[in-house]
């Protein structure tokens, strides 16, 4: 029989496809299978996130409930970015925890497996060209990394003391990748990086200086890949060469992630994100001059060490400027590891909470308003998803969730899709003939 691995995947799309990695490399060397039943599991992995504080306080109550149901003999380990950032510290408190395995070390998996109480979390580690046996959770979509790490300094977030420095991967290899997803069916590719728009700065050894709008030009040249998106890409790298690329690629799919984090000119300063709230709406309005179906999508903090009401004022004002589709908002959380993990000039936390209510009350508003406008569209949509209530379920190009009625004979393709029901999240349509 085989031995079976459960994996709990937390965090981004960094992560998810950190546990895809892993699972090839499981069970191609060690012939391990997914379940889905932790307590049959003879590996029980968690790839955690860090990026907050409270997923980082839940990791240790749910190693107790694993650590409870799992079979007699199986073992427990920690990977990603909290493996990174507590290291031996996890065994400390969870003795019965087996390895540790930092993010940007996923490639040792079938190495700490076999050492009790390992721990690997070296930053500096290079697997920016490590032949990563293949699995993927979706047969419709790849996602692949194209850069690990992220050079930024952003005074708020951990990542680049989890991930470690910005190394890009070498353009052959990702098209490579692609070449071999296309020819698997795979009809949408997911590029993914800390910093898409910075790739490129880096590479480890000599290779072809490609930045991130030629990649996209290389990635796009594949026969077979019909969609591409990207994920993150930073405000402060979008030149006019980038969003003059993203405009007249008919490849690359009309949803753009710009995340603000603050609207304030002074916090962003105080965030060190490099760009003003000026830049960021210029950016913006060129983006919808050229591409006027374009849907966008941010990330915002809320009271952020010194924000003033004024200051948060600025950010309504961009969300009222812009209309954002998509709003991920967050109330700021100190991060060990940071800067601003010393800033004392800390906001009162019922503040944090009454302004995340007041933006994301404001939003939803914007979403009723933007609905209504999709209702009697017709959108080409690319089916992923069977649900067990009769709908199929997939994305625009521009990143609507959209569900017909129908069946598996509709995945893998892209249909056009008149909308004929809005809600906030959810669009359901009728395939037109
Ligand atoms: N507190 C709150 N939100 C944070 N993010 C990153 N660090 C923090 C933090 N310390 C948010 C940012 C980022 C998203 C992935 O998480 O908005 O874009
Ligand atoms: Fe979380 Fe950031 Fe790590 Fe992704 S890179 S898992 S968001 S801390």
């Amino acid at each position: 029989m085989s031995k079976k691995l459960f994996i709990e995947t937390l965090g981004c799309a960094m992560n998810v496809r950190d546990s895809e990695h892993m699972i090839a490399e499981l069970n191609a060397h060690e012939g391990y299978e997914l379940t889905s039943d932790a307590s049959e599991a003879d590996l029980i992995m968690i790839n955690t996130c860090s990026v907050r504080e409270k997923p980082v306080h839940k990791l240790f109550s749910e190693l107790g409930v694993f650590n409870r149901l799992k079979k007699e003999g199986a073992k427990i380990g920690v990977t990603g970015c909290t493996a990174s950032h507590l290291g031996k510290e996890i065994i400390k408190k969870a003795p019965y925890v087996n390895f540790v395995l930092g993010a940007r070390n996923v490639s040792k998996i079938t190495d700490v497996i076999h050492r009790d109480k390992a721990v690997e979390i070296d930053i500096d580690y290079d697997e920016s060209q490590f032949a990563f046996k293949d699995f993927r959770t979706s047969g419709h979509k790849a996602y692949i990394n194209i850069s690990i790490g992220c050079d930024k300094q952003c005074t708020f977030c951990i990542v680049p003391k989890t991930r470690g420095e910005e190394i890009s991967i070498p353009s052959d290899l990702i098209v490579a990748e692609a070449a071999k997803a296309a020819q698997n069916g795979v009809k949408e590719i997911f590029l993914l990086g800390q910093n898409v728009n910075n790739y490129g700065r880096r590479f480890s050894g000599e290779h072809d200086k490609v930045n991130f709008t030629e990649l996209l030009r290389r990635v796009s040249a594949v026969e077979g890949v019909e969609r591409i998106r990207f994920t993150s890409p930073h405000p402060l790298h979008m030149d006019d060469e980038f969003i003059e690329e993203f405009a007249k690629n008919p490849k690359i799919c009309k949803s753009m992630h710009m995340p603000l984090q603050s609207g304030s000119t002074e916090i962003l300063k105080a965030m060190k994100r490099g760009y003003s709230k000026e830049w960021f709406l210029n950016r913006v309005e060129k983006l919808r001059a050229m591409v006027p179906d374009v849907s966008i999508s941010t990330d915002i903090i809320v009271a952020f060490p010194g924000e003033s009401d004024e200051d948060f004022e600025h950010t309504m004002d961009v969300v009222r400027k812009v209309r954002f589709e998509q709003v991920f908002s967050f109330k700021y959380s100190p991060r060990p590891l940071t800067e601003a993990e010393s800033f004392t000039n800390i906001i009162d936390s019922e503040i944090g909470s009454e302004r995340l209510n007041t933006l994301q009350a404001y939003h939803d508003s914007i979403l009723d308003d933007l609905k209504v406008t999709n209702l009697g569209k017709v959108v080409e949509v690319y089916f992923e998803e069977l649900r067990n209530d009769g709908y199929v379920a997939g994305r625009s190009d521009n990143n609507i969730m959209i569900k017909v009625k129908g069946s598996e004979e509709l995945l893998g393709q892209i249909v056009k899709v008149k909308i004929t029901e809005v809600s906030r999240m959810v669009q359901y349509g009728e395939i037109l003939a």
